[in-house]
């Protein structure tokens, strides 16, 4: 199975991103370009960095109804993306939709990886907000069932859970995590952290890693060590 380091590209705009990314001569990073950049600058910035020869996560989120979903995950598709994903809790109509959306002519479609609950969401807003009674941790277990189950590819979750979901969903389905960080390095904003190497032992496919590369004084070098310690090379 695949296994590799995403960039998070989280700039503001085009220039900034394309100066960080004129830095990587010599290799072309699988890269993720979220809400920030993809609402700034529309599906051109998408086109331009699959242009020079990137795979890209777009990291937009889709959550309405199927029929939306679908039209929606069409047009992504047609971007050529490498991996797409949406909220589980969309529910199995809205997942499968977006998968038929996503299906091109020749039968070939980007990967299509759920997000189960926010990690911004914690069991007391989970409940008081959402009236989920249940553990997080059965929820978050659940939501992974159900996409599997609704034949998508993995689910963004914490290293940490990397195990428990292949437990539940099976080996071969994608775990895309990120709260990846260096053992020297400064953890951020992000709560519960792992390293590259650390995060491949729990079973992580493919590790989501944004400002100890974007910030680091020398991104190309940051993201070798990154890729290093996480295939293990
Ligand atoms: O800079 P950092 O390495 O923390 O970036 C992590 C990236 O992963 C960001 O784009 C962030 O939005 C995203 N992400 C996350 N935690 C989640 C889901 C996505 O950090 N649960």
């Amino acid at each position: 199975m695949a296994k590799d380091v995403i960039i998070a590209l989280d700039f503001e705009n085009r220039e900034k991103t394309l100066s960080f990314l004129d830095q990587f001569t010599g290799e072309k990073p699988f890269v993720k370009i979220g809400m920030e950049l993809y609402y700034a600058e529309g599906p051109a910035i998408v086109r331009e960095i699959k242009a020079r020869g990137h795979r890209i996560f777009l990291d937009l989120k889709l959550h309405d109804i199927p029929n939306t979903v679908k039209k929606a995950m069409r047009v992504l598709s047609g971007l050529d993306v490498d991996m797409v994903n949406l909220h589980a809790a969309g529910a199995t109509a809205m997942m499968t939709a977006a998968l038929e959306g996503l299906t091109r002519p020749d039968g070939t479609r980007p990967l299509l990886i759920a997000v189960t609950q926010l990690t911004s969401t914690d069991q007391e807003s989970m409940e008081r907000d959402l009236l989920i009674r249940e553990p997080m941790d059965e929820v978050v277990m659940h939501y992974a069932a159900t996409a599997a189950a609704a034949g998508l590819d993995g689910v963004v979750c914490s290293p940490l859970e990397a195990g428990k979901v292949h437990g539940r969903c099976g080996g071969s389905f994608l775990t895309v995590t990120p709260g990846v960080r260096f053992a020297d390095g400064d953890a951020g904003d992000q709560k519960r952290v792992t390293t590259p190497a650390r995060a491949r032992e729990l079973g992580s496919d493919y590790i989501v890693v944004g400002r100890p590369i974007t910030q680091a004084g020398d991104s190309v070098a940051a993201y070798r060590r990154c890729v290093k310690e996480f295939l293990g090379e």
